[in-house]
């Protein structure tokens, strides 16, 4: 048996909170042998869920592995995460979806859910087998790197999201409006660059036909990485007629601007761009009055060699997980647009419904599974790539002063991370 007294922590609501482990659950009272975690100054909260992780395996070994990843996970107060089905071989099978999930727990670093693919190998011509997948415990189906453009197969993934009471995330971006050249945004910076931009108009019009086949098909809607303000109000335009989608932004559109592409720096090439600073405050104003939902971390490890390329030609892709929170915290809670409850909301409570990731994203209650994080509101350190447990080192937020929260998680009661 294992067990834990964690004394003197508060939790998200401010409350002062004790909490004991038995096993693998939080139980009423402190077991007789149950060694005591001093978290004085700590906040304890749910343990993370991230619905949109790339992992790279399998196929892109070098670049990330669902062990290497999900210790990033862990290290950023993860508990659970979503693993994107743009590997190699794309996740569209049973068979491959239980395969991202049995290296999962091999690793056993935190709870892998494998995303199916919405269409065969990522192509956009037929569907992935849905159902299949859905009978084989996938919960969020997604192309994402690529938009589904067809929407006659739009409309059809929908309506196979409702039977099977599953989600359809889309990586909304018209890829005719947005042309393969495309590299940095549009609005801001393209022209002052000499670069071919990614126009705002390319994201904001496939959502608002989605939100429509999502009302017509009843299939929920979760809209990966919004990045612009007229995304914003689409979605709130769409919720306000009560479709059921969902929109979730990265912890790098919430800090990041365009401005810092000035260098052709290649770290802040991402797919959709970093934008400027009018579409960076509709983010922060969206999340912060619940039109965006959820915080995703887009975690995109890319190896060197595919950032050591002219900026047209490089891989787009920023590692996220192990500095999400620091950017929440530095966005949107040390701003006061966010208390920690809502902290909780957006990276736990509510991505974990999304995705169905049952025993994740709960209150820390006696039954409850013990996953959880322990946090230092106030600790921050300057960002070091080299100090990571990602097989890549694309950090865009190196050399930066940043929150530096995480001090343990724990998942099904066991310390997946704690600091040293
Ligand atoms: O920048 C991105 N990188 N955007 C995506 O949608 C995919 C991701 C990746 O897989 O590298
Ligand atoms: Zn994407």
């Amino acid at each position: 048996m294992t067990a834990y007294t964690i004394r003197g922590a508060r939790a998200a609501d401010g409350e002062p909170v004790d909490l004991f482990v038995c096993n693998d659950v939080l139980v009423d009272e402190p077991a007789p042998n149950a060694e005591l975690v001093e978290a004085d100054g700590l906040l304890v909260l749910p343990g993370l869920v991230d619905l949109h992780t790339h992992l790279r395996e399998p196929g892109l070994e070098d670049s990330e592995t669902v062990a290497s990843g999900t210790a990033c996970a862990a290290r950023g107060g993860y508990t659970a995460v979503f693993a994107m089905a743009n590997t190699d071989p794309v996740t569209d099978s049973p068979e491959r979806a239980r395969h991202i999930a049995e290296l999962g727990r091999q690793a056993n670093n935190a709870e892998v859910f494998p995303v199916g693919s919405i269409t065969v190998g990522l192509v956009g011509e037929q569907l992935s087998p849905i159902a299949e997948m859905a009978a084989a415990g996938v919960r969020l189906f997604s192309d994402d790197g690529r938009c589904l453009m067809d929407s006659a197969l739009m409309r059809q993934a929908l309506e196979l999201a409702a039977e099977t009471d599953t989600v359809i995330a889309q990586h909304s971006q018209d890829h005719l409006l947005a042309g393969p050249d495309a590299c940095v945004d549009e609005r801001s910076v393209a022209g002052r660059l000499g670069l071919t931009g990614w126009p705002w108009v390319a994201e904001s019009t496939i959502i608002a036909r989605d939100v429509q086949l999502s009302e017509l098909t009843g299939g929920r809607l979760h809209i990966c990485h919004i990045t612009t303000a007229e995304s914003v109000d689409v979605v709130r335009w769409a919720k306000a007629r009560g479709v059921p989608v969902s929109a979730e932004v990265t912890p790098h559109h919430l800090l990041l601007d365009s401005s810092l592409l000035s260098g052709l720096d290649t770290t802040f090439k991402v797919n959709p761009p970093l934008r400027g600073a009018g579409d960076i405050e509709a983010l922060r104003a969206g999340l912060a009055d619940g039109t965006i939902d959820i915080v995703g971390t887009d975690h995109a490890p890319h190896a060197a060699a595919a950032k050591r390329a002219a900026f047209p030609a490089a891989k787009p892709g920023m590692l996220g997980l192990e500095q999400a929170l620091a950017s929440v915290i530095e966005t949107m809670v040390n701003t006061g647009r966010m208390n920690w409850s809502d902290v909780v909301r957006v990276m736990s409570t509510v991505p974990a419904q999304i995705g169905r990731a049952g025993g994740h994203g709960r209150p820390l209650r006696p039954g409850q599974p013990a996953n959880l994080v322990l946090v230092d509101p106030d600790r921050r350190s300057m960002v070091d790539r080299e100090r990571s447990a990602s097989a890549s080192r694309n950090n865009p937020y190196h050399g930066m002063d940043l929150p530096d929260p995480i001090e343990a998680t724990m998942w099904a009661g066991r310390w997946t991370y704690r600091r040293t």
